[in-house]
């Protein structure tokens, strides 16, 4: 038996027992990776029938390997791998799905992902620095007088949904259904999400794609400078983005522009607070800046999973033979705490110069908002620290019991 509460590991055999709603696991997943990496980096997850990965060399090579992919059925069909045909009560949510970059393999992947990559370049992401400072600096102004806050809801959502809200130029009044939309979506990235949650994902993926087919209609007569009239009117090799291709982006756009920063702002503020070390230290300058918050995104990623399809039957280097068509988990988070590359992988250090996080993952599907995200955090984390320097937490922030997006529930903060 494994000391660590929530898992059962077999090392020799390379299989393991691990429930993800244990709380002593989601609330804190390190010791069981710190077990995971002593024992066996590679691993068969009993409760989900398949193999898993949490060393950072293997996730790191097997995301960028081409014999993977996110998509099966551009090289196989259901019958052949005998995948059940699609639910119709998921048929909206699965039409999203169909056109979004984030499921798609090259060639169509490599077209989508050039039209909008410009926009997401570092160059472009960097002009957008003063309106995240005046942003951030008026979300504080609304509760700085208060002496307390939830951050998640007012600072953390806020900064990151209004930003790619309006890149992409839609009216920010829409945030609030924005979110909602959001929030009922990605809650199908979840290991077996109920009946309820699928049915809820499905209606909000309609509700927000007759949204979003409103706006596009309007921009077509109206164009403007922004990103969705771009992603509009711009041809590759002749041809446009059909209607469903338009709408699946801007919703992937939308969505991953702000869950995961949302959750990182969260889970850097209570990592920062609890740390000892002092904020004003931390934040000095910009180099500091950006070592506190790659550490923070090292130390606290908030997505921990991201899956793959063998394209065709592998044979690993560790002796695991896959079937075409098997999927595999690549364990981000636990490859970001990998001894094998980190010193003392489970303190926060801000000072440590090791290899680079794989939070933003790499390959292919590699983060394309990462310059954006990053620029995010680099801004909104040193203003509230300075805006709010005798901030606190009010109690201990309860975390989300969810293993795939790891973040808090609210964080409550006084001063
Ligand atoms: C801290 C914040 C963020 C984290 C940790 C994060 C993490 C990731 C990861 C790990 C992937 C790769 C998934 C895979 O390989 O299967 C990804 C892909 C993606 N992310 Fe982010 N992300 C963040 C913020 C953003 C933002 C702000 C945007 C805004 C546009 C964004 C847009 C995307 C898109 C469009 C993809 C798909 C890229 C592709 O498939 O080519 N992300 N993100």
């Amino acid at each position: 038996m494994s000391p660590v509460p929530g898992i059962t590991i077999d090392g020799p055999a390379r299989r393991v027992c691990l429930d993800v709603r244990n709380p002593d696991f989601f609330r804190d997943p390190l010791p069981a990776y710190a077990a995971l990496h002593a024992q066996c980096p590679a691993f068969f997850w009993e409760e989900q029938q398949q193999w898993y990965f949490a060393g950072y060399d293997q996730v790191n090579a097997l995301l960028r390997d081409r014999r993977f992919g996110r998509q099966i059925l551009h090289v196989a069909t259901r019958e052949e791998l005998g995948l059940p045909e699609p639910k119709p009560h998921l048929k909206d949510f699965d039409a999203l799905e169909a056109h979004s970059l984030l499921e798609l393999e090259p060639p169509a992947h490599t077209r989508l992902r050039t039209l909008v990559n410009r926009a997401f370049v570092s160059r472009q992401i960097e002009q957008l620095r003063p309106e995240i400072e005046a942003l951030s600096h008026a979300v504080i102004d609304t509760f700085e007088k208060d002496g307390k806050v939830e951050l998640l809801k007012t600072y953390a959502e806020t900064i990151p949904v209004t930003i790619i809200a309006r890149m992409l130029g839609i009216p920010v009044e829409a945030a609030p259904r924005l979110l909602d939309w959001s929030h009922r979506m990605v809650k199908m990235y979840v290991f077996n999400p109920s009946f309820d949650t699928q049915v809820d994902a499905n209606q909000a993926s309609a509700e927000f794609a007759d949204y979003l087919k409103g706006i596009i209609a309007e921009k077509r007569t109206m164009p403007a400078d922004d990103l969705l009239t771009h992603m509009i009117t711009s041809e590759k090799d002749g041809e446009r983005l059909s209607e469903a291709e338009l709408v699946s982006t801007t919703v992937l756009l939308l969505n991953a522009g702000h869950e995961a920063t949302v959750h990182q702002i969260g889970n850097a503020v209570r990592t920062i607070l609890q740390s000892g070390f002092p904020p004003a230290e931390l934040f000095a300058n910009a180099e500091t800046t950006e070592r506190t918050v790659e550490e923070c995104l090292r130390f606290s990623a908030p997505l921990h999973i991201f899956q793959r399809y063998a394209l065709s039957d592998i044979e690993l280097e560790e002796g695991i033979a896959l079937k075409k068509g098997d999927k595999i988990g690549l364990m981000l988070g636990a490859a970001n705490v990998d001894p094998r590359k980190f010193s003392a992988p489970d303190m926060f250090r801000p000072d440590r110069n090791e290899c680079a996080n794989l939070s933003f993952g790499a390959g292919l599907h590699f983060c394309i908002g990462a310059p954006l995200a990053r620029l995010e955090l680099n801004m909104s984390l040193p203003i509230l620290f300075q805006r709010l320097p005798r901030m606190r937490l009010k109690d201990e922030p309860p975390v989300k019991d969810s293993f795939h997006f790891h973040g808090l529930e609210r964080l409550d903060l006084v001063w």
